[in-house]
């Protein structure tokens, strides 16, 4: 099996190619009752042609423990459900971990999940973190959360700085 890796501004994927893609973000995650920030990259997985997997990229200056960070925030990390179990999220993954600290020059990456997947994601790398962790609604609301798993990845093996963490916008 051959996987091409590709990554491309969100903006220049062209649509029916991303209406694809929403379209399973939407049947795996369903629905939530926040307001989730749009990409700015979106890295595919495909074989023979076919999106199988991905992620997606957003890039943000944020505040952790007041200090300004510079952030490549991973999200919508999906391979479709026929095609788990082969490693292509953790490719992926590897990939977006290149692309952060390295073309996007930023400090860290950080993504929310579940416990269950703290695993999956320290094999490539990422590392748990404490919260809190606070972010905005387009209502004008700071959301506090204490319940998510937050994971960081250091780039070129910087001191995550802790504290509080501000995502100064919406979450991802
Ligand atoms: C999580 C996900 C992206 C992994 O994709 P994948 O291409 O199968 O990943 P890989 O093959 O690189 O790694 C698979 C590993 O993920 C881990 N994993 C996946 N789902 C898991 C779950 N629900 N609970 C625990 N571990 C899980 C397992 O360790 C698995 O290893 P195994 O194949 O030895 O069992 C895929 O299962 C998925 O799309 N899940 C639904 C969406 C989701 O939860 N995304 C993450 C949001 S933070």
């Amino acid at each position: 099996m051959k996987a091409d890796i590709e990554i491309r501004r969100t903006g220049a994927v062209p649509a029916d190619e991303l209406e694809v893609i929403r379209r399973w973000q939407a049947q795996i995650f369903g629905s939530s009752e926040y307001q989730w920030a749009d990409s700015d990259w979106l890295l595919t997985v495909k074989v023979d042609g076919n999106f199988v997997s991905g992620l997606e990229v957003v890039e943000r200056t944020a505040k952790v423990g007041n200090r300004d960070v510079r952030l490549g925030g991973v999200g919508g990390v999906i391979t479709l459900p026929e095609w788990r179990g082969k490693g292509l999220a953790s490719a992926a993954l590897q990939r977006a971990n290149d692309f952060i600290c390295g073309e996007l020059g930023a400090e860290f990456g950080l993504l929310v999940t579940g416990e269950a997947l703290i695993p999956f994601y320290s094999r490539v790398g990422w590392e748990r973190v404490n919260g809190p962790l606070m972010f905005d609604q387009p209502d004008g609301r700071k959301v506090t959360v204490t319940d998510w798993v937050i994971m960081v990845l250091r780039c070129n093996g910087r001191k995550w700085p802790g504290g509080e963490i501000d995502l100064c916008g919406l979450p991802w």
